[in-house]
């Protein structure tokens, strides 16, 4: 049987024309697909994130699914924060937890800077589902990520998920040399994870900064960005497209740009022309469905897709997506539909 790769996602990230728009959904492999929550049913979320070939099959099953464009590797963003030293934990109902967070300059002193060996599964499990995905009649392209410093340093400071950031603000405004300390012990690992990533197969990597739109502007340009730069321009060499993704971001966008990435991620709150006009058109943009219009009845569904893809008018350079996860009741039917549609509507005539 002759291959027929789909690649019109790497051709999206690097603004080539495309036969029409490519689709993935962040947080493709999840509760709301009960192929996961079967798995989910005999192991725990970190024993699937350690165990290459468990990550590898979750991995495979939106692809399976959906005609997506693009498979994402399963792990979790908090994965590094264990083998730098603190203890993790996903307790049902509570999501994340760390039992021993980073308090103040003593904590982040005692944070070991890993190198990747300490993450191998993450890569095994890329290498498996590289294989399986390129056994399939049409290969996509197959995405890694980290989690972006600030978005694991708010997971260290508070100790799980936060509403106000207070502890992470009281040791940015309180400590600053604690926070950059701590914020270039992250920027290391991340960038040793994200290139051992690429070389076991990844072919694209995301950095997900989820949390950083609670920051002022001054606040990201002085104590976030330097540390983005550093990870993503120490990955210029790679030959790989970088998403750079964060939510709440309509007051950071340009200094995300400055920050880096060939492609960037934009959540709903924004009209993604406006979003797109404010980057400038040599960078490609990622989003902006909003996850809970998933929800809506199909002809909903219809009018909003089709509302994103007239704001983008089939610009070469952009990625369809959520403007943030897939959320866990979310009918697997929308999504099926989504992926039609976002390739119906969007088919360039050739
Ligand atoms: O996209 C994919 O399909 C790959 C898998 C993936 C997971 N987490 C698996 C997961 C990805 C890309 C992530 C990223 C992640 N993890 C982010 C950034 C993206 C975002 O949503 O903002 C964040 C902030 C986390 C941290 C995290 N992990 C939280 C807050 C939780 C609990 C909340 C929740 O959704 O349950 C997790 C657990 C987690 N990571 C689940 C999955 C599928 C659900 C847990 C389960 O299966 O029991």
């Amino acid at each position: 049987m002759v291959k027929k790769y789909n690649d019109r996602f790497l051709k999206a990230c690097r603004r080539e024309p495309v036969d029409c728009t490519p689709v993935w959904f962040m947080r493709q492999a999840g509760r709301y697909m009960q192929e996961y929550r079967k798995i989910r049913e005999k192991h725990d979320i970190l024993t699937v994130c350690k165990t290459p070939e468990l990550a590898a099959q979750v991995t495979l099953q939106p692809i399976e699914r959906f005609d997506i464009d693009a498979g994402i590797i399963f792990a979790d963003i908090l994965l590094p924060l264990e083998p730098m030293g603190l203890n993790l934990e996903f307790s049902a109902g509570e999501g994340p937890v760390i039992h021993n967070p980073v308090l103040d300059k003593s904590g982040v002193s005692a944070l070991k800077e890993v190198d990747a060996d300490s993450l191998r599964y993450v890569g095994d499990a890329i290498r498996l589902a590289r294989q399986a995905i390129e056994s399939q009649p049409s290969p996509i392209p197959l995405i890694g990520f980290a989690g972006a410093p600030f978005t694991l340093a708010s997971y260290m400071i508070e100790g799980g998920s936060s509403r106000n950031y207070i502890r992470t603000k009281g040791m940015m405004y309180g400590d600053p040399a604690a926070w950059h300390a701590l914020m270039k012990k992250l920027s290391n690992v991340i960038s040793g994870y994200l290139w051992s990533q690429i070389h076991a197969g990844a072919q694209v990597v995301q950095l997900f900064d989820s949390w950083v739109g609670c920051l002022n502007p001054d606040d990201y340009r002085e104590y976030v960005l330097p540390h983005v730069q550093h990870i993503i321009s120490s990955l210029q060499n790679e030959t790989v497209p970088i998403v750079h993704f964060g939510t709440g971001t309509t007051a950071l966008l340009e200094l995300m740009k400055e920050a880096g990435g060939d492609v960037i991620g934009v959540d709903w709150r924004v009209h993604i022309d406006d979003a797109w006009e404010r980057l400038g058109i040599n960078v490609a943009v990622q989003g902006n469905l909003d996850p809970v219009t998933l929800f809506s009845p199909l002809p909903e569904i219809h009018r909003r897709v089709a509302d994103i893809l007239r704001r983008v008018q089939n610009r070469p350079g952009h990625i369809f997506n959520l403007g943030h996860g897939i959320l866990p009741q979310t009918p697997v039917e929308h999504v099926d539909a989504v992926v039609s549609m976002v390739h119906e509507l969007s088919a360039r005539s050739s």
